[in-house]
C-alpha cells in the first residue's frame, strides 16, 4: 500500500519508523511519503493559513499550498493502477471503526490530509471531492490540535490487517472489535503474583473451558463498559448478526 502523508509537522510520523510499522516499510509492505506542506507554500515566509473570510478567531490554512502539494502527489499516481483516496482528519466527520479500518486496508494508495488551526479553506475538500475520492474522518469526539496524530492512529489501525504486516495472524481475529465484542482478560506467568492469580480455568488445559471462559468474559465486559455494542442476539441494543463496530 503507498500513504502520502501532507502535514506541516513531518517530525510527528518519524513514529511509523518505530515497531511492526517500521519493519512493514523495510519489507515494502508499506511505502509511506512524508510531504511537508510548507515547501508548496509560494513566499518566501512559506505561509501556509491566513486570517478567516468573514472574520472570527483563529487562522485557516490557505487553499494554494493543498493544491499544489495534493497536484503533485496525484499526478504522481496519474497513469499507475492506483486510485487515490485522500482522507482529512477532521472532528467533523464519519467516526472511524475497526469497520472502516478493514475497509482502507484494501485500498492500493490513501493520502492523509493534516489541516491545523480553524481547517483548511473548504475549496480544498470541494475540488478534490469533484475530481476523485475525498472522506473527513474523525478517530472520537475529542478535539486535537490537528490531524497528524488523527493520521497515525489510522495508519497503524489500517496497516496492521495487511497480509504480513503482523506476524501472526491469529492475533488478529481475537482482539476487540474483530467479532465486534470486547476483547477477555489476558494472563502470563507467573501462576501467581502479589497473591493475585491467574484464573484457573486458564491453566487447566482443558480448550474448551477456556474458550467458553473467554467468550463469557468478552460478553460480560462489553455489557458493562460499551453496553450499545453488544446485539441483540445477547441482549444488547445491536442490530444484524454480523454487525462490525
Ligand atoms: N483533528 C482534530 N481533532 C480530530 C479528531 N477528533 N479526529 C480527526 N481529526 C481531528
Amino acid at each position: 500500500m503507498k500513504i502520502d502523508v501532507v502535514t506541516i509537522f513531518p517530525g510527528y510520523f518519524d513514529a511509523l519508523e518505530l515497531s511492526l510499522l517500521g519493519k512493514a516499510k523495510t519489507r515494502g509492505l508499506i511505502d509511506v511519503q512524508v510531504h511537508d506542506l510548507r515547501d508548496s507554500a509560494r513566499d518566501k515566509h512559506r505561509t501556509v493559513d491566513d486570517t478567516p473570510s468573514g472574520g472570527g478567531a483563529g487562522m485557516v490554512m490557505k487553499p494554494e499550498p493543498w493544491g499544489a502539494a495534493l497536484d503533485g502527489i496525484l499526478s504522481a499516481a496519474d497513469g499507475s493502477d492506483h486510485d487515490p483516496l485522500i482522507i482529512f482528519p477532521s472532528p467533523a466527520g464519519d467516526v472511524f471503526t475497526q469497520r472502516m479500518a478493514r475497509e482502507l486496508a484494501t485500498e492500493s494508495h490513501l493520502v492523509f490530509g493534516c489541516g491545523r488551526y480553524e481547517g483548511i479553506d473548504q475549496r480544498v475538500f470541494d475540488e478534490y471531492a469533484e475530481r476523485g475520492r475525498v472522506r473527513l474522518v474523525s478517530i472520537g469526539d475529542y478535539v486535537l490540535n490537528g490531524g497528524e496524530v488523527a493520521s497515525i492512529a489510522m495508519i497503524e489501525a489500517i496497516a496492521r490487517l495487511i497480509p504480513g504486516v503482523v506476524g501472526n495472524p491469529e492475533s488478529l481475529v481475537e482482539e476487540s472489535h474483530e467479532d465486534g465484542l470486547l476483547e477477555y482478560p489476558s494472563y502470563t506467568k507467573p501462576a501467581e503474583w502479589r497473591d493475585r492469580a491467574v484464573p484457573p480455568v486458564l491453566l487447566s488445559g482443558n480448550h474448551a473451558a477456556i474458550e467458553s471462559w473467554r467468550r463469557e468474559q468478552s460478553i460480560e465486559r462489553t455489557r458493562r463498559v460499551r453496553p450499545e455494542l453488544l446485539p441483540a442476539e445477547l441482549g444488547g441494543e445491536r442490530r444484524g448478526r454480523h454487525a462490525a463496530p
